[in-house]
């Protein structure tokens, strides 16, 4: 049985004061933080990289910081996340052409790895055994790109489809997902729950958290 897992995406934090957010996170229930690295070229954003997660990781050593990389070279940035801290390395299947290449190298550098699949992936382009190699599968539920966005109930099938295929393994679920949204990530079977504004955005953060958490849990 896989356990739920709260992964704040701090995309919806107060960018300035940035690791006191992470602790409030953490000190509000969440396992992970979900730090998203999109580089100008996969996604038109641009926000964070190394040098910030870095600083992070030095203001909470234990942190353990979920990094989706919205990047079109992520094979450039495995080094450089490894040592900011990341305890995860997340990359778009749609960004490489060599995925069990690069899961070995996540691999290589003591994190786990994750698969991300776009709005327009289907899941079985996840193939046997890249999704038995990699750590954390993401079915993204909204186009990457950017928080705040609306929910794409399209993308919940494939998040059934990759549970079938994968019981062990943790599935994430990223974009539109909060209070409203999470009964139908939880009984397709995601237990790593990634929310933005859902989480930052409301009074009671830790509230939030728990009733995520509860959800996927029951
Ligand atoms: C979108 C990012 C998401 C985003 C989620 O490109 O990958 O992590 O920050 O934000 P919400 O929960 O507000 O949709
Ligand atoms: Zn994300």
């Amino acid at each position: 049985m896989v356990k739920a897992i709260i992964s704040p995406s701090v995309l919806a934090s107060d960018f300035g004061n940035l690791t006191a957010e992470c602790r409030r996170m953490i000190k509000g229930g969440a396992e992970w933080l979900h730090m998203d690295v999109m580089d100008g070229h996969f996604v038109p954003n641009i926000t964070m990289g190394a040098p910030i997660l870095t600083c992070v990781h030095k203001g909470i050593p234990d942190i353990f910081m979920d990094c989706h990389m919205m990047v079109a070279q992520p094979e450039k940035w495995v080094n450089d996340i490894a040592d900011a801290g990341g305890a995860l390395y997340c990359f778009h299947l749609e960004a490489t052409s060599d995925p069990l290449s690069l899961i070995q190298a996540i691999h290589d550098r003591k994190m786990k790895a994750g698969v991300a699949i776009s709005p327009d992936t289907p899941s079985t382009a996840i193939s046997d055994e890249v999704g038995e190699k990699a750590d954390m599968l993401l079915v993204m539920t909204v186009y990457p790109g950017r928080g705040g966005q609306k929910f794409l109930d399209r993308c919940v099938p494939k998040v059934a489809e990759l549970r079938a295929r994968f019981p062990q393994k943790d599935i994430e679920v990223d974009g539109g997902v909060g209070p409203k949204t999470i009964d139908v990530c939880a009984d397709a079977g995601s237990n790593v729950i990634v929310a933005g504004t859902a989480i930052f955005n409301a009074p009671n953060p830790e509230e939030v958290i728990q009733l995520l958490k509860n959800t996927v849990n029951t």
